[in-house]
């Protein structure tokens, strides 16, 4: 064992727990008892497993008809309990037997306690209320009952709660019986659970409503479908009902297997450290990416409801019924369910044009992969610190990225049946990666497992350069691709998919060759067909004139264009005068919501980079670019609805998909146009639009982040009023988000006040992720978390700390980033340190591409309005 420290023995193994556990929610403790059916498959007089924060008061081993009395140790560095016996245990059928209590903690993981305040609708009191729930992925299971808390010691659990009568409760599988105990409580058990991972059992207790089950019609007959709510909520549960009947239709067809539980509930747990969790038949989620008023919400809001929706419905298969033997694992499981989302949210709504919307989530992972200090996408974990580590971007959108890759190589049809082929293969199972590959080989034929160790063992990606060599040759060259001057040239295996005019489509693993032979003279080269590689493409400049004359790239396409020329500046490789023409050309004819998302944020970084001596000349840019662009954009929802629209109305609904995927591009721009141009017509219109909740919610709510940046106090005192009074948990985000959006040192100084004390710890971190990212007053937020950094970090979830960190990137002052450097090495998080050497690293990025912005600006003033008026 001593050379496995962190790791339990496998001489016992569970195949059963039967659970009961007792929480009083008013004194925010547990008691509890479990009796594990275990295997001994060695002799041993030791039985170890995992209890943390947990006193445990007996334990007992029984073997046939005679019962030992065990001696507990507790092992706290490693979270583990060892119960010694007076005898050997022989090889056989075993029960251990626990009693423990414990405490509903604060920190949103374990067994946890979560408030929140309900108002009486007919008396307007309000009621403070507690919940019990649970969050135990990746290794805090055993901060609830003792357990052999790793993910290959799959086990059926059969749980039983004992609560008070009035009381919610819901668990994994469904509720089987109820009995009085006499003290005002019920007895509830539920049903057994397939055999699953520790990290994967879930519960909640506590005042909750639920809806009426839909019935979804599944491969093995109906599946019961709730969502499960905080009182007050019930009118906001209908579109994730339509999001998850559709998901889980979607599954059974993809996946060719029926959905592995006996029920769904999707639970909205109001205090919750991550988005959402995949406990089988029993998700949580935070309240914003459940409950939500589509006739209220942004088109975002709504899509990441569904997104969050389906990749925890993703997971009920890929991760719950066939799961990672250890944490090195868990990129997979988060990648490709990550891909999945978008797969199931396409086809519940193609007009969304999902893939398209992927672009973003690929282009921050190419960001970060740019980096020295990025990561390979596996690597070895030891501890559970290390797995906790891996829940980046890194695993999520650049393995999501790489698995897209693949499928788009490989064919969606021949991709699909190597996924049903192992998932059927290792249902119940326990695998690792390669185990994917290999099925994936026997479907395609192609050498999937060389491919894809490349791409998830080593760190960075691929730039292609591509050349015309003679008439039918064309050459590719791979760099890594970097934010220095030069990449190193490393070689990737690189799954390509290209068009090259009349040979039309081919597919080509660009390996040791670096030319590529065709039939014919190619008329143009799209090295990166659909954008769907994660690679960067490089043209020469005779290809580049050729593809753009083609003429007609797809939204994708043009977005990668734009994406790849921004990274290229930041490289110092592009000149700013090449990237102010492509915004200013683009910005002509673009209509598309996701490459105008992208092309905002490129406006953005403009104006932050160019320092506040040439902020005025970066915003007359950036108005130039957005105010033209948004007076079109209403011409033409005026043309698809056949309203006025200027009052946003476009009372149409039915006016079909175009008008609103132009509503969204008006809300870009708006926003674009009235907080970072400073258009003082734009800012004028907000102030009429910002209270009005007749107007399209797009547009409102692109209007409250106008009036927020330049908000009186006034205005800054009615967001705030608006935020505590908010209907919807969507309100409540885009006010609280308002809040610190302001250019007013005072306000803002208020509002990081707020996220040290009312403002949820859920919600804090990322509202001062915000703060330090705010294009002025970063530097103020910056020295408020130093000098709070105690007091916030014990407040916080410590997962939540990376991501509150990742505001530096977006720093351009070199004395602030140097005191960031200075207290994050004297300040270390518990988990993450990969993650903030990657924002620390970014930040330096930033710092130098806005150096050189400025002295160049400084020299040339006249290269952000040249292009003005072309
Ligand atoms: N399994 C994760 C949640 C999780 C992450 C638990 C890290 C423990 C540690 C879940 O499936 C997930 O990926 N949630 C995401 C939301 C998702 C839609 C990207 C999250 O919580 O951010
Ligand atoms: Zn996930």
């Amino acid at each position: 064992m001593s050379d496995r420290p962190h790791r339990l023995p496998d001489d016992v193994v569970p195949h059963r727990y039967d659970l009961v556990l007792e929480p009083d929610l008013q004194q925010a403790s547990f008691d509890g008892t479990v009796t594990i059916s275990v295997q001994v498959q060695r002799a041993t007089d030791q039985v170890v497993l995992h209890a943390l924060d947990l006193e445990i008061d007996g334990a007992t081993v029984r073997v046939g008809d005679q019962e030992h009395t065990a001696t507990v140790g507790l092992d706290a560095e490693h979270e583990m309990a060892t119960l010694s016996l007076p005898s050997v245990l022989p090889v056989g059928p075993a029960e251990l037997r626990l009693s423990f209590r414990g405490v509903l903690n604060d920190q949103l993981l374990g067994f946890y306690r979560s408030t929140f305040t309900s108002v009486d609708p007919a008396t307007g009191d309000a009621t403070e209320s507690t919940l019990a729930v649970t969050q135990f992925e990746s290794t805090h299971a055993r901060r609830a009952f003792p357990c052999f808390d790793e993910p290959a010691f799959k086990a059926v659990f059969a749980v039983t709660l004992v609560v008070p009568r009035d009381q919610f409760v819901v668990a994994n599988t469904a509720e089987l019986e109820r009995t009085d105990v006499g003290d005002g409580r019920v007895r509830v058990q539920f049903a057994d659970t397939i055999s699953m991972s520790t990290y994967l059992v879930a519960f909640v207790i506590g005042p909750l409503e639920a809806t009426e089950p839909r019935m979804v019609e599944g491969i093995d007959g109906p599946i019961p479908l709730r969502v499960v709510y905080p009182p007050g909520n019930a009118h906001l549960c209908g579109f994730a009902l339509d999001v998850a009947e559709a998901g889980l239709r979607f599954y059974e067809e993809y996946y060719g297997l029926p959905y592995p539980g006996d029920k769904v509930d999707l639970v909205a747990v109001p205090d919750f450290a991550f988005g959402a969790m995949e406990n089988l038949g029993c998700i949580t989620f935070r309240e914003v990416l459940l409950l939500v008023d589509p006739e209220r919400s942004t088109q975002p809001e709504l899509q990441r409801v569904a997104d969050v929706i389906n990749h925890e419905l993703a997971h009920m298969w890929f991760g719950d019924l066939v799961t990672m033997s250890w944490w090195n694992g868990i990129w997979l499981n988060e990648a490709f369910a990550t891909f999945m989302e978008v797969m199931a949210t396409d086809a519940f709504r193609p007009d969304w044009d999902v893939w398209t919307t992927f672009g973003l989530a690929r282009a921050a992972a190419f960001d970060t992969d740019t980096l020295h200090a990025t990561r390979p996408i596996e690597y070895e974990v030891v501890t559970a610190a290390d797995a906790e580590g891996m829940f980046d971007i890194l695993t999520y959108e650049k393995g999501a990225s790489v698995v897209r890759m693949l499928e788009q190589y490989l064919g969606p049809k021949v991709f699909r049946d190597g996924i049903a082929a192992y998932l059927r293969r290792h249902a119940y199972g326990n695998t690792e990666t390669a185990d994917l590959w290999v099925a994936l080989e026997e479907t395609s034929g192609e050498p999937v497992r060389r491919i894809m160790d490349s791409w998830i063992f080593r760190g960075g990606h691929p730039v292609v350069r591509v050349e015309r060599v003679d008439e039918h040759t064309i050459g590719l060259a791979q760099t890594r691709a970097s934010y220095d001057d030069a990449g190193d040239s490393e070689r990737w295996p690189i799954p390509m998919v290209l068009d090259v005019g009349s040979d039309g489509e081919l597919r080509q693993l660009l390996d040791a060759a670096t030319t590529v032979e065709l039939a014919h003279r190619p008329e143009f080269v799209q090295a990166n067909v659909g954008g769907a590689g994660f690679y960067r493409v490089e043209l020469d400049a005779e290809l580049r004139l050729a593809l753009l004359e083609r003429g007609d790239p797809g939204p994708l396409e043009r977005f990668v264009l734009i994406d790849d020329t921004w990274a290229g500046y930041l490289a110092g490789r592009v000149e700013l005068a090449e990237v102010v023409e492509l915004l200013v050309g683009a910005s002509a004819t673009e209509l598309d919501p996701s490459v105008w998302r992208r092309l905002a944020g490129a406006c953005r970084e403009l104006v932050r980079l160019s320092g506040p001596d040439h902020a005025a000349a970066a915003r007359g840019l950036v108005a130039s670019v957005a105010v033209p662009a948004l007076a079109r954009v209403e011409t033409a929802i005026d043309a698809a609805t056949g309203t006025a629209g200027v009052d946003g109305s476009g009372s149409d609904r039915h006016g079909a998909d175009r008008s609103e995927r132009l509503r969204e591009v008006r809300g870009v721009l708006f926003a674009l146009a009235g907080a970072d141009a400073a258009d003082a017509a734009t800012r004028r219109r907000a102030r009429e639009l910002f209270q009005d909740s007749t107007v399209d919610a797009t547009l409102q709510a692109a209007a409250i982040g106008v009036v927020a940046a330049s908000a009186t106090a006034e205005e800054h005192a009615v967001l705030e009023a608006a935020w505590r009074d908010a209907a919807t948990p969507q309100d409540e985000l885009r006010y609280l988000n308002a809040l610190v959006d302001t250019d007013d040192p005072d306000r803002f100084t208020h509002t990081l006040e707020l996220s040290a004390t009312e403002v949820r710890t859920q919600n804090a971190p990322y509202l001062l992720r915000r703060a330090i990212d705010h294009p002025t007053l970063g530097p103020v937020a910056w020295d408020f978390v130093a000098d709070r950094w105690d007091e916030l970090t014990e407040r916080f979830p410590s997962n939540s700390l990376p991501r509150m960190l990742e505001g530096v990137r977006g720093l351009t002052d070199a004395s602030t980033a140097a005191a960031v450097t200075t207290f994050l090495a004297e300040h270390p998080t518990p988990s993450g340190a990969t993650q903030i050497t990657q924002h620390l690293e970014r930040m330096e990025v930033e710092v130098r591409a806005a150096g050189r912005t400025r002295d160049e600006l400084d020299r040339s003033p006249d290269v952000l309005g040249a292009a003005r008026g072309s």
